[in-house]
């Protein structure tokens, strides 16, 4: 306690008013606690109250220049006006989130590994939240995307004792391969088991599925290689350990390297962390299956974000803020860095409801007399239009709402993500409509954006394509297209085209 009193004291006499006075960060926390961080990545603030340096940094797709956005005041929030101002109208993407802590563990996009071809940088501007009442962006990781360092400096190999935490979201997840944040191995390939140790968040229930779960996640696990673990025998060992799919997730991982693992897990809006395993390491006798090699660990010290440890990369995730310790922290110093993350006051897409503002939930509902009990969704992968009303079931409300992003092509307008399909959005393709994961692609990022404007019978919005200009997007015959009024297709005809391309913007079937 002793330091952490001298710290708030120091700072208290250093800082230019009261009312400015800055409150230990999570890295603050932990370095008082004896178990200094040793990599402290996030693109929504400053991890040390002392910290003045760069974020992250992003790079412009038209002229493929590169912008460090930093903080708004010593130990703040990240300037994010700065990246608006910067890629104002065009793409950008998040090219690098730098280390906070003195080791300078810079985390890049990801080389090709054993399991997966080289990763794409994620758009700078597809995860837009609040946090500190400030809007700021999160990293928002599709299929195909992750970033890594394998030459770091301090963190923990060969059995060395370690912890780590991550904000992330229980929105944005799937069952693939391995939306990870923590330690793993510096040849981006599988070496073997415990050569990870790094924070599992997803709905991927490794060890015999579906009964080495409870419920339906999404759940923290310990990705210690060849399996994403919930215990020493990697099943859960913990029935109400049924998964938090909050918007704001804390997740937790402790590893003494030799004989004992925890994960805990916490809404990062309030309340305190949950201890959901806290135990032995897997042993052979544990874990027959995978054999040994856990214990003691065989850490190599790289450190991945949103991907395996052989750059597996079907997963999905986000990522608001994360930091990776020497030695294992006191649950003291835990509580105190979730403490300090429910004071940041994350928020996001709540209250946006039924409008084109970035993260709002809507439906698009057309405007021609034969189809307003209808609405806009996808089934199968492809675009159509179906009647949905309060009665529907919910795989067909879920179909039917979307999720605004801010356009991939341009930020002035918009990409549509799919509410059930998160990572998947609305993408045009020899001028039809379908749903597809975002591959990072300039193509897939002209084909997905749109540019609403008003109505062309009047009524509500009209979409217009961002690289088809004189297309729109239109149902005809009950399918989905982008279509111009009158042209070489049978979705151009003239007839009935002002009324098919104009949509109302209602509130989601599926909030
Ligand atoms: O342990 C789960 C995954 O298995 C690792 O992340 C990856 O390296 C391997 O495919
Ligand atoms: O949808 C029209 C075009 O078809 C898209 O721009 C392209 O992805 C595909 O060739």
């Amino acid at each position: 306690m002793i330091p952490t009193i001298a710290f708030a004291i120091i700072l208290i006499i250093g800082s230019p008013s009261l009312s400015q006075t800055p409150t230990p960060r999570p890295c603050d926390i932990y370095e008082s606690a004896g178990t200094p961080c040793v990599a402290a990545h996030s693109t929504t603030r400053a991890l040390y109250a002392g910290y003045n340096g760069p974020l992250y940094q992003v790079k412009r797709n038209s002229d493929e220049s590169l912008q460090d956005i930093g903080v708004l005041t010593t130990g703040g929030y990240a300037n994010a006006a700065q990246q608006d101002s910067f890629c104002a109208n065009m793409p950008c993407k998040i090219t690098t989130i730098y280390d906070q802590s003195p080791r300078h563990n810079d985390l890049t996009v990801e080389g090709a590994g054993g399991n997966g071809a080289a990763d794409v940088p994620a758009p700078a501007d597809a995860l837009p939240v609040t946090a500190g009442g400030h809007q700021v962006y999160g990293v928002s990781i599709s299929a195909g995307m992750g970033y890594r360092n394998n030459s770091t400096s301090g963190v923990a190999v060969n059995g060395q004792p370690e912890g780590m935490y991550m904000v992330t979201s229980g929105t944005h997840v799937n069952s693939q391969c391995c939306f990870d944040y923590g330690n793993a191995e510096v040849s981006n390939t599988d070496t073997g088991n415990g050569h990870m140790d790094a924070i599992n968040f997803s709905t991927e229930c490794w060890f015999t599925p579906p009964n080495g779960c409870s419920g339906s996640g999404p759940w923290v696990q310990a990705d210690l290689e060849n399996g994403l673990f919930q215990s020493n025998s990697g099943v859960s060992q913990n029935p109400s350990n049924t998964g938090n799919g909050a918007p704001f997730v804390t997740a937790l991982l402790k590893n003494n390297g030799q004989d004992f693992f925890a994960l805990k897990v916490a809404n990062a809006q309030t309340g305190a962390l949950t201890t959901e395993y806290a135990g032995k390491l897997p042993t052979p006798d544990s874990l027959p299956r995978n054999g040994g090699g856990y214990a003691p660990m065989q850490q190599e010290g790289a450190i991945v974000l949103g991907t395996g440890g052989d750059n597996s990369n079907g997963s999905i995730g986000s990522f608001f803020e994360g930091a990776m310790t020497a030695g294992v922290p006191t649950d003291a110093a835990d509580d105190a860095v979730q403490a300090n993350i429910v004071s940041v006051s994350y928020g996001g897409p709540t209250g946006n409801s039924g409008t084109l503002t970035p993260a709002s939930e809507i439906s698009l509902r057309p405007t021609t007399a034969c189809c307003t009990s209808d609405s806009l969704r996808h089934q199968n992968f492809t675009a159509i239009l179906s009647e949905i009303s309060s009665g529907s079931s919910t795989l067909d409300k879920e179909d039917a709402t979307w999720i605004i992003r801010r356009g991939f092509a341009d930020n002035s307008c918009i990409s549509l993500q799919a509410r059930n399909y998160p990572g998947y959005y609305l993408r045009h393709f020899n001028f039809k409509l379908f749903l597809e994961p975002y591959d990072g692609s300039k193509q897939f990022a002209a084909d997905s954006t749109f540019c609403p404007v008003p109505g062309k019978n009047g009524q509500g919005i009209s979409l217009q394509s961002f690289n088809a200009r004189n297309k729109y997007i239109r149902h005809y015959n009950f399918g989905g297209f982008i279509a111009s009024e009158g042209g070489d297709y049978p979705w151009d005809a003239a007839a009935f085209w002002r009324d098919d391309v104009s949509w109302i913007v209602s509130s989601p079937w599926a909030p």
